[in-house]
């Protein structure tokens, strides 16, 4: 293990020099004009693996943007296998004008590395192709099986992986999944996730008369369907911040007496979060606290809503059309089908007859909930006390990996959610970066895990 810690501690500048490469490179999987860069994001992905060391590195086109797959196998039919997951696509940038240096122009500041996709998720997915080259690179070989599965369309909702998956069980046949794409609790508090919430996308579009029209002549005679569209989404919670849609919380599985013990014990600063935040103070549903509301409990916010005239200064139409993008983040047992049935037909008997509305499902993700007692878990957990000394706390986060399910369902393999992120990683947001402590810390662990895994 010596020579493999050796080497990572000899290659820092070469690995930071990897990853400001590939994070130059704007692959935003849902902007369709990106589509070469997401091309040349697989590529630069499938050299480095192949440079690292890795077998069999293939891009497998998909309906949609391609994944990267790669492997090295030699450690023998008695070793277990690792299937490591991680997605080389990255959130749009915008608002631009937000960002202190360009998103796809790294800048070293302050120990972490700023550009879109550092944290979420080139630079976590790369540190385990770092630490696969640090084993082959030294002592040759690794202590288990690995398998590389990359994709490009996690911020796009994994739309096309299920179907790979489900084609190719006997390529990705593996004992546990390893993916770091969570964050730790808070810095300096190693953390393993073991529940994430799933996700339903829909984008609700209003229309009206067939054209936008003069607002003095029309207004008062017609239904505005911008006006429509915001009173609809007034209609989806209520004072209580309960969400409205009928049968919404059918299968939401109550939280134990004990998980709720458990959150109280956190270390979370109230003031401090609403500090960070530039907020005077929290909201949510009535009877639940800030981190059971933002991990625990399924949510409804809108992401987006246009129409009518957004330009400078004022313009007077009743605009023909109005949308609104939705996402509803959901927790165990709910189904994003049946959610997204829901609220379809909420929102068709809410409309009035004045409009004509189209509901566009964008996508969907199951919640997981991670066994805890898999040995990828009690591995993980060996590997961040050897790697940091401290102990690991287990954490439930709000945000959606959708694939994570596909894994336990298709391939009977639970994942170990071995995150390096940190809460001000600023991921979706402008200034997003990644802490250069935790890139190199990250490359560790996952080689300490790797060892552990093969005990
Ligand atoms: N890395 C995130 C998921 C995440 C964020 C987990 C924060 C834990 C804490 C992932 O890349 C992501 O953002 N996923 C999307 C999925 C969606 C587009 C289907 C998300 O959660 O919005
Ligand atoms: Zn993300």
């Amino acid at each position: 293990m010596n020579d493999i810690l050796t080497y990572i501690s000899n290659n820092k500048e070469k690995f930071l020099k990897e990853l400001v490469e590939f994070l130059k490179i704007p692959s935003i999987s849902s902007i369709s004009s990106y589509k070469e860069y997401m091309i040349q994001a697989a590529e630069w992905l499938s050299e480095n693996m192949k440079n690292s060391g890795l077998n069999n590195v293939k891009i497998f086109p998909t309906k949609g943007h391609s994944i990267v797959y790669g492997e090295w196998l030699d450690a023998g039919k008695e070793a277990p296998t690792v299937l490591v997951y991680g997605h080389y696509d990255v959130q749009p940038v915008d608002p631009l004008n937000l960002w202190d240096s360009p998103p796809f122009d790294p800048v070293i500041k302050n120990g972490r590395i700023y550009a879109r996709g550092s944290a979420d998720d080139k630079g976590q997915l790369l540190i385990h192709v770092k630490s696969v080259e640090s084993y082959l690179k030294t002592v040759g070989r690794l202590p288990v099986n690995i398998k590389f599965l990359i994709e490009g369309e996690e911020e796009a909702g994994s739309n096309h992986l299920d179907e790979f998956i489900e084609n190719n069980r006997e390529l990705l046949k593996c004992d546990t999944v390893l993916i770091s794409d969570t964050e730790w609790f808070a810095e300096g508090i190693p953390s393993i996730c073991y529940s994430l919430r799933g996700i339903a996308f829909v984008e609700l579009t209003i229309t009206g008369p067939n054209r936008d029209l003069h607002s003095g002549t029309y207004g008062g005679g017609i239904d505005n369907p911008l006006n429509v569209l915001c009173w609809m989404i007034s209609r989806l919670k209520d004072d209580y911040g309960r969400i409205t849609i009928p049968g919404f919380y059918d299968d939401v599985r109550p939280l134990s007496k004990d998980e709720r013990e458990n959150f109280k014990k956190l270390p979370f600063d109230e003031d401090e979060y609403c500090k960070d935040l530039g907020i005077s103070m929290v909201n949510g549903e009535i009877g639940y606290t800030t981190l059971e509301r933002v991990s625990a409990r399924p949510t409804l916010d809108l992401n987006g809503i246009y129409g009518g005239y957004i330009g400078e200064g004022a313009k007077t139409i009743i605009p023909s059309k109005a949308t609104a993008k939705i996402s509803m983040r959901l927790v165990p047992d709910q189904k994003p089908d049946d959610i997204i049935s829901k609220v379809e037909n909420y929102l068709k008997n809410i409309a009035p007859p004045t409009v004509k509305i189209e509901i566009a499902r964008l996508h969907g993700g199951n919640p997981v909930l991670v066994p805890l007692d898999s040995k990828g878990i009690k591995s993980a957990v060996k590997a961040f006390q050897n790697a940091f000394g401290k102990e690991v706390l287990f954490t439930r986060e709000g945000g959606s990996i959708p694939i994570v399910s596909t894994f336990l369902e298709v391939l009977n393999a639970p994942s170990v959610l071995m995150g390096m992120g940190l809460p001000g990683d600023n991921i979706h947001s402008p200034n997003e970066n990644f802490s250069l402590e935790n890139f190199y810390g990250g490359i560790k662990v996952s080689a300490l895990f790797l060892e552990e895994f093969s005990k």
